[in-house]
């Protein structure tokens, strides 16, 4: 059931970015919520909103979804405003094309599953024929069939979430919104869930903007992923280039698996050193008196390494990962993830030597951000 039926409806234009958010603020009274975002994704993308609880990812949802009036700056779906900071919410939820998926998903109640996902149909005007067809082809997609009778009392928590989704992906909206649609599962059910959302991306091909806080589910699913910190988008990009250029300590340290360790370093004669050991040229700061280095956890070793910097560190603990081990383990105050070959474990507070396999590439400044070279 991978090919989806189309209902009638007017051409996409494909020249057109599928979604333009510009300038956008939104201030609740004087409180900012959403700061200054400036984003735009083409058709068929999956645009994932990631960063730490209260940075202002549902603000940025429900505005997209037209629950919201933008304090300022405007919202385009295909070329088309629908929304802007004059006029507020131009186009309405219904009228907009997008379909939300809640991140506490209530089911209506009183409604079987059918009910709820004939629902949507009905308000968008659907003849009765055709959401009929509809409902018995989303509920197959969903594989959930055999409980189109039931109550959302009488279901478990991942089939209601499956209901949820299939209610909110009958009407066939260009714009899927989904607000952690997973927090409420297991882990193991969320995972599944992933992959049956990306199918659900890859069968409608409706533009896709995805919520969540979790950084592993934002790399495993997006083309485009937007970082947002107290408001702002901190930087917005494709996956890997998050991963390999991280403008940002912030970026840097909350992407990854595991994520990278930034090290504050000063200069002393022609060499950037941490706790009296020199780790990296001076040039590297281009002229600065301290900076801060990045090295990912493979560009750190457990044992002494000839020819690498070598700095003491005390164990604190340590995760099999494919045949290797992460290891966490403290200089000062400073949490470092390391990797060692084979399984590597210490008593707690053990010392370690650690070496530092390369240079880094990339270096930031001590506000945190990338110095360019
Ligand atoms: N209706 C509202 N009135 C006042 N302040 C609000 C309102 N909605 C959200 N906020 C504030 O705006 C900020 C962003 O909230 P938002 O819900 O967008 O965060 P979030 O990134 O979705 O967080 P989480 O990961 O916890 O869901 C928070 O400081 C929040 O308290
Ligand atoms: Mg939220």
């Amino acid at each position: 059931m991978e090919e989806m039926m189309t209902a009638e409806r007017p051409a996409v234009d494909t020249s057109e970015p599928a979604l333009a958010i510009r300038n956008l603020h939104k201030r609740f009274d004087d409180v900012p919520a959403v700061t200054d975002v400036n984003i735009s994704v083409p058709p068929g993308a999956f645009l994932v909103l990631v960063g730490p609880s209260g940075c202002g990812k549902s603000t940025l949802l429900r505005m997209l979804a037209g629950l919201e009036p933008p304090s300022d700056g405007e919202i385009a779906f295909g070329g088309k405003v629908v929304s802007n900071g004059r006029s507020g919410v131009i186009h309405n939820a219904a009228s907009r094309d997008a379909g939300m998926v809640f991140q506490s998903y209530a089911l209506w109640p009183h409604k079987t599953v059918e009910g709820n996902i004939d629902w949507p149909l009905k308000v968008a005007g659907w003849k009765r024929e055709d959401r009929a067809r509809r409902i018995d082809e989303v509920l197959a997609f969903l594989d959930i069939s055999a409980l189109r009778q039931r109550y959302p009392a009488e279901i478990s928590g991942g089939q209601q979430q499956r209901v949820a989704i299939a209610r909110t992906i009958a009407p066939q909206p260009r714009i899927l919104l989904l607000d952690e649609p997973l927090s409420n599962l297991d882990a193991k059910l969320r995972v599944d869930m992933r992959s049956e959302l990306i199918r659900i991306h890859r069968a409608t091909n409706a533009t896709s903007v995805y919520v969540t806080h979790d950084q592993v589910e934002a790399m495993t699913m997006a083309t485009h992923v937007a970082v947002m910190r107290a408001g702002r988008v901190e930087q917005f990009g494709a996956p890997d280039e998050l991963l390999l250029q991280p403008q940002t300590t912030f970026v840097a340290t909350f992407l990854g698996t595991p994520a990278g360790n930034v090290i504050p370093v000063e200069r002393a004669g022609d060499q950037l050193c941490h706790a009296g050991v020199p780790l990296a040229p001076a040039a590297l700061a281009g002229g600065r008196s301290s900076a801060q280095l990045l090295y990912r956890a493979q560009d750190i070793t457990i044992g002494r390494r000839e020819g690498c910097p070598v700095m003491p560190a005390s164990y604190t603990e340590s995760s099999p990962i494919a045949g290797q081990s992460m290891v966490t383990c403290m200089v000062g105050d400073l949490r470092l993830t390391a990797m060692a070959d084979g399984f590597f474990r210490a008593a707690s507070g053990a010392p370690v030597e650690i070496s530092f396999l390369r240079t880094p590439d990339i270096v930031f400044d001590d506000d945190g951000n990338r110095i360019a070279r």
